[in-house]
């Protein structure tokens, strides 16, 4: 278990890198690390640096904070995470988030890579998410299991207002000036690291389902317990499969490389958003 001195520990070292102080964080998924290109005045610092920080083991994921100026905000960008899947406990799956806000971060936009389970959307699309399923913590795999400090959050956590409307609207009307395919949809989190059966994908898609993917939920818990605005996005990395017997499967490399299409339309879409803060 952290504790509060644990986050504020974390967020000295960080802050110790650099004079700026982000007021943004990003947290870019499987294949998106790239989106910090698009930073200027670059601080890298590696998550091996950070006390607590857990390390992503996973290809596709640097395992860097990069703080920089994007679109006249400082931002503070996760460069891949750690996912629960990979023995990771929530605690410290969310452990970046609550560094985040211990530095001063009140907003968080999250990305992911996800696979399509509504039939409307294609590879390269992106969705964000209005809403979420998260089946995992229903059944207690959750980071807000456990005694609660007060100072960090309520005990009762609303979950109706997670995923803040007013910069939903905006980043759909960016998409909609740029021309980028943007849905809004429902994800459903699963712990992985397999991919579903079709009969999973069948089963989301009748609870509601749009999206399917293995992180994002855990630490939009965390952001909103902390009070800090939410706002998260799904690029559409492959179509799940739906039926069996067929010659498909979904891999890792498929996952990837979609990335390649997603990145810059991600990056039009925060650059849209941010320029515009706050908003
Ligand atoms: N399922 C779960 N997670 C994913 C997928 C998927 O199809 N694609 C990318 N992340």
């Amino acid at each position: 278990m952290y504790k509060r001195a644990d986050f504020e520990r974390a967020a000295e070292v960080v802050l110790s890198h650099t004079a700026s102080r982000p007021t943004i964080g990003l947290v870019l998924g499987s294949g998106l690390g790239a989106l910090v290109d698009a930073l200027a005045d670059r601080v890298v610092i590696p998550y091996e640096r950070i006390p607590g920080w857990p390390v992503s083991t996973v290809e596709g994921h640097h395992g860097n904070l990069v703080i920089g100026e994007f679109a006249g905000q400082i931002v503070a960008a996760q460069q891949g995470r750690a996912h629960f899947y990979e023995g990771y406990t929530m605690a410290e799956v969310t452990f970046p988030i609550r560094v985040m806000k211990a530095m001063g971060i009140h907003s968080v936009l999250l990305t992911n890579a996800a696979g399509g389970v509504n039939r409307r959307y294609n590879v390269g699309d992106l969705m964000l998410l209005e809403d979420h399923i998260n089946l995992p913590g229903m059944t207690g795999a959750n980071p807000l299991m456990g005694p609660n400090d007060e100072a960090l959050g309520l005990r009762f956590l609303g979950m109706a207002q997670t995923y803040d409307r007013r910069l939903r609207q905006r980043a759909l009307n960016v998409a909609r000036d740029h021309d980028i395919p943007l849905h809004s949809g429902v994800y459903v989190g699963l712990s992985g690291p397999f991919f579903e059966t079709p009969a999973e994908i069948r089963m989301i898609r009748a609870l509601g389902g749009d999206a399917v993917g293995m992180s994002t939920v855990n630490e939009v818990l965390v952001a909103r317990h902390a009070g800090m605005r939410v706002m998260a996005c799904s690029g559409i990395t492959n179509c799940a499969i739906d039926a069996v017997d067929t010659e498909l499967e979904t891999d890792h490399e498929e996952v990837l490389q979609a990335g390649a299409v997603i990145v810059p339309r991600l990056t039009t879409i925060l650059k849209g958003l941010l320029s515009n803060f706050p908003i």
